[in-house]
């Protein structure tokens, strides 16, 4: 039986995909494709599973994509060359270098490189200063705003609400916060964030309207940390041993789904929540991007 409280986030991506693949129908009628290129380096297990999910998803939607694939011992200047020679290509409109790279690359220098007009994870610096100037025209990292628009889809009320983030991550937990608190009526939270030296997460986490699990650490969040009503959103991927499952290993939330489902006003699943609108959101900036490169 569904459970009720669910937020479907393979529904609410599934609708922003149908609004992105009418925006490449327009696109391409005026004589554009869309192109987005991805870049791994290395054989990262995960980092191949989720390259090859965006890929499907892009040729779903009628936009072209490619992956370029360096070798592990591949130098920072070699993936600086490539992420050069894809600035300059303008059949390319965004750019997407897949996270972790390898040791010796410093990843910070590799974003900043690439041209903030093609930056669709919205990782470079003039990105993220953007978003934290509340400037509309930047690119937004596809897994907070994904977040944002399963809540605003959902019907969430965020204005005036108390949302905790759990985690400061430069992918989820710091974005998260800057794009809860913008002045606007889709967000104006009062924003939390939590970390490994936060006291008493307990009790930051109980305030809590909307708690956001963003730390990285299998089903942190139990039941006597969420509020009774509370919009849980689960944003973890954490790979633990479990010998009775495929491959000895399965892939489990921040959140003790089963404990905390009952007592939540709304949750996401795990799978099934958070995961498809960072795809989804991905798309919708690979075509915002084409389009004002092409408007
Ligand atoms: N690795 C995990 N999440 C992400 C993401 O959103 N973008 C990139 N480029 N790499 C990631």
């Amino acid at each position: 039986m569904p459970v009720a409280n669910l937020i479907d986030g393979r529904a609410i991506a599934s609708q922003i995909q149908g609004e992105t693949a009418q925006r490449v129908t327009a696109l391409k009628a005026r004589g554009v494709e869309p192109g987005l290129v991805f870049v791994r380096v290395g054989e990262d297990p995960a980092s191949r599973v989720y390259v090859g999910m965006k890929e499907k998803v892009s040729s779903q939607l009628g936009i072209r994509s490619e992956t370029k694939i360096l070798p592990e011992s591949a130098t920072e200047e070699q993936l600086l060359a490539l992420v050069a020679q894809l600035n300059a290509d303008s059949r390319v409109h965004g750019i997407l270098v897949q996270a972790p790279l390898p040791r010796h690359i410093r990843e910070t220098v590799i974003y900043s490189a690439v041209l903030p007009e093609k930056d669709v994870d919205g990782f470079h610096p003039v990105n993220v200063g953007k978003l934290m100037l509340g400037d509309p025209n930047g690119f937004w990292p596809c897994t907070p705003a994904g977040v944002l628009e399963l809540l605003v889809r959902s019907g969430v009320k965020i204005e005036g609400a108390e949302a905790v983030i759990l985690g400061r991550g430069n992918i989820v937990g710091k974005p998260m916060a800057a794009i809860l608190c913008q002045k606007s009526k889709q967000a104006n939270a009062t924003v939390t964030i939590c970390h490994s030296q936060t006291r008493d997460i307990k009790s930051h986490c109980r305030r809590a309207d909307i708690l956001i699990a963003a730390m990285g650490v299998a089903k942190f969040v139990t039941a006597d940390m969420v509020k009774p009503g509370a919009v849980v959103v689960d944003v973890g991927v954490n790979r633990v041993n479990d010998p009775a499952a495929k491959g000895g290993s399965r892939l489990v939330g921040d959140v003790d789904f089963e404990a905390v489902q009952p007592i939540a006003g709304k949750i996401t699943p795990n799978p099934g929540g958070v995961g498809p609108m960072t795809i989804a959101m991905l798309m919708q900036n690979t075509v915002r991007a084409a389009e004002l490169a092409t408007g």
